[in-house]
């Protein structure tokens, strides 16, 4: 794939590409701006070494995708509500994305993209894996892709707010709770994804529990044991990577204890999946 103004090293052949020849901190010429949304299309995650960026530039980088999301745990962090701060010390007891998942897929509009820019990694591990879905999707049975076709699911961010991370909501508030078809369609480059995932997404609409829960475990394990989906970001200081929550899934790996482990993120407002 050639591209006018940057470079692209893939990490395998289908998911991930590091960009190369790209200044996130400079105001982007037009030309640049469509090769990234291009890269964006064909990689499925991008990584941009040795980026100086400050907040208001990581979050020019994310408006120029859509406007930015706050995240339902905002109430709890504090600070620049379009800014998630991901950080994970020897006190943490937990961390966040330590586990397979789609950002915020409880949101009736879940993020289309999230843009990590990482401040302090531990000397070696805390590593990102990313596993593509419309990949997971083609690796399935023509009939159980059909029988998931006609399928949605529930995505309940009490599951991980609540149910891992402990945060309970604000007084008298709750979490989104939305229902997602089971595949989508990538709304830009027409890719059927699968659109489960095991942070937030508790039952399939219209089946009996034992049946969901079934169907539900043999997806998640899919995708946790088949490598060949999946690339590996291995994170600098001034890294940031940007990743398409619409046809990927992602695990941040804690195997860094006791050490710190420091990010900000920032995510764009994506549109309703649709089937
Ligand atoms: C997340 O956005 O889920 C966290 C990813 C990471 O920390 O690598």
């Amino acid at each position: 794939m050639a591209y006018q103004t940057l470079e692209t090293i893939p990490l395998t052949p289908h998911i991930g590409a590091e960009v190369t020849g790209i200044d996130l901190s400079a105001t982007l010429s037009g030309e640049q701006q469509q090769d990234i949304r291009q890269a964006f299309l064909d990689w499925k995650v991008l990584v941009f070494r040795n980026q100086e960026l400050s907040p208001e530039q990581h979050k020019d980088f994310g408006r120029m995708f859509g406007p930015l999301h706050v995240h339902p745990l905002q109430h709890d962090y504090g600070g620049d509500p379009e800014i998630l701060t991901v950080r994970t010390t020897a006190k943490s007891r937990y961390t966040a994305g330590d586990g397979w998942h789609t950002d915020v897929s409880c949101e009736a509009q879940p993020p289309m993209g999230s843009m990590l820019y990482m401040k302090e990694v531990p000397d070696c591990g805390g590593d990102t894996l990313f596993a593509n879905m419309h990949r997971a999707y083609e690796t399935l049975s023509e009939p159980m892709q059909a029988f998931l076709e006609r399928r949605s699911a529930i995505h309940d961010g009490a599951i991980p707010y609540i149910g891992n991370y402990g945060i309970a909501p604000p007084g008298g508030q709750s979490y989104p709770r939305n229902e997602h078809p089971v595949i989508t369609r990538h709304p830009e480059s027409g890719e059927q994804v699968l659109f489960v995932n095991s942070g937030f997404t508790s039952h399939i609409v219209g089946m009996h529990r034992g049946e969901s829960r079934a169907l539900l475990d043999m997806l998640f394990t899919h995708i946790a044991t088949t490598p060949s989906l999946t690339c590996r970001v291995r994170w600098e200081p001034g890294t940031l990577t940007f990743w398409d929550n619409r046809c990927t899934q992602h695990h941040a790996v804690w195997d860094y204890q006791p050490q710190t482990r420091h990010g900000e993120r920032v995510s764009i407002i994506g549109q309703r999946p649709a089937a």
